[in-house]
């Protein structure tokens, strides 16, 4: 009998004077013990971003009642960041990082850090923690940023790319998420990338069951590859020619670890098209 516990892949940190102390402080609450992991190479498996090399990334801090939590987000136009509900749900604001490539150095070069406040982010209203539904939120930035190669934001799919589950395609994830399954693991000090498969639906929900909809796709992590805690609200994509367009968003993987085989869960961009649409200035293509 499989058991379908899952946890939301943020993570929380304690309360804190400074941005600097707090990513210090980045401890894991949310993660249950797990065995010694088989899968060693690290984003799990994946590799160290080079400089703009995801320009559309987005690094997210919440501030909730005082503490604080970490989380990726993906820039998708000029002035607004899609993340996870579970990220932005009772946020009293949110310090977004554009441009980033070494979270911790807030004087990096060309980088834009930017707070969100709470009238600026929307949570998705049919948002719901216990079956992980709806997990999507936008938040409106307080200017619109230069596009540059360091700064850009990444296509939405089009109405069209609705109509395909991507099955068996490969994708991009993204973030500063953690690395290894280890207890007490942090985020990565680099953003990192891995290179993973879209699973069949079918195949998913024989791992998760009811908690997978038609408004998630999931990716393999058969090859020891997958997102973790801290990348929450970040972005997959797919790359097609010169352009990379956003299928997903980090949403939950199992509480036995997050490359244990079992799949790695995002929100599938494409089913809120409407939503987008409705809560900014963006036209969606057809
Ligand atoms: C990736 O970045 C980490 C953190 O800066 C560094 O320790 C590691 O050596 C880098 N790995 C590669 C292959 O460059
Ligand atoms: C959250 O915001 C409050 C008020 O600005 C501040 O005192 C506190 O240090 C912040 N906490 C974190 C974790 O950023
Ligand atoms: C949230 O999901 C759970 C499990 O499916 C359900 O029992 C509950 O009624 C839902 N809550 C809301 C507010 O829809
Ligand atoms: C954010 O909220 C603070 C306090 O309510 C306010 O002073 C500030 O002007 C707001 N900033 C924006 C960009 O709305
Ligand atoms: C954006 O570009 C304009 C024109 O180059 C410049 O005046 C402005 O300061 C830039 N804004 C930011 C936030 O970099």
């Amino acid at each position: 009998m499989r058991s379908f516990h899952i946890i939301v892949i943020s993570l929380a940190v304690l309360a804190s004077a400074s941005a600097f102390d707090l990513f210090d402080d980045l401890e894991d609450i949310s993660f249950m013990p797990v065995e010694p992991s088989l899968l060693t190479s690290r984003i799990i498996g994946g590799k160290n971003a080079t400089f703009n090399d995801f320009p559309y990334q987005a690094g997210l801090l919440m501030n909730k009642s005082g503490s604080g939590s970490w989380c990726g987000g993906v820039l998708i136009s000029d002035k607004y960041v899609l993340t996870a509900a579970h990220c932005a749900k009772g946020a009293d604001y949110i310090d977004v990082y554009l441009g980033a490539k070494e979270i911790r150095n807030l004087e990096e070069e060309g980088r834009l850090n930017l707070r969100v406040n709470a009238s600026n982010i929307v949570v998705h209203a049919a948002y719901n923690a216990t079956d992980i539904r709806n997990d999507i939120a936008i938040l409106k930035l307080p200017q619109t940023v230069n596009i540059s190669e360091q700064i850009k934001p990444v296509d939405l799919p089009s109405y069209s790319d609705a109509a395909q589950d991507f099955s068996g395609r490969s994708v991009i994830a993204s973030g500063w998420g953690r690395t290894n399954d280890e207890p007490g693991s942090t985020i990565s000090p680099v953003l990192r990338y891995a290179e993973v498969f879209v699973q069949p639906e079918s195949v998913c929900r024989y791992y998760f069951g009811q908690y997978i909809l038609s408004s998630n796709i999931c990716t393999e992590t058969a090859y020891g590859q997958g997102i973790c805690n801290g990348d929450s609200g970040g972005p997959v994509v797919i790359q097609r020619g010169e352009k990379r367009t956003l299928l997903g968003l980090s949403s939950f993987v199992s509480s036995r670890g997050c490359v244990k085989c079992w799949p790695s869960v995002f929100v599938r961009v494409s089913y809120f098209l409407d939503w987008i649409a409705q809560h900014s200035d963006i036209q969606i293509s057809l």
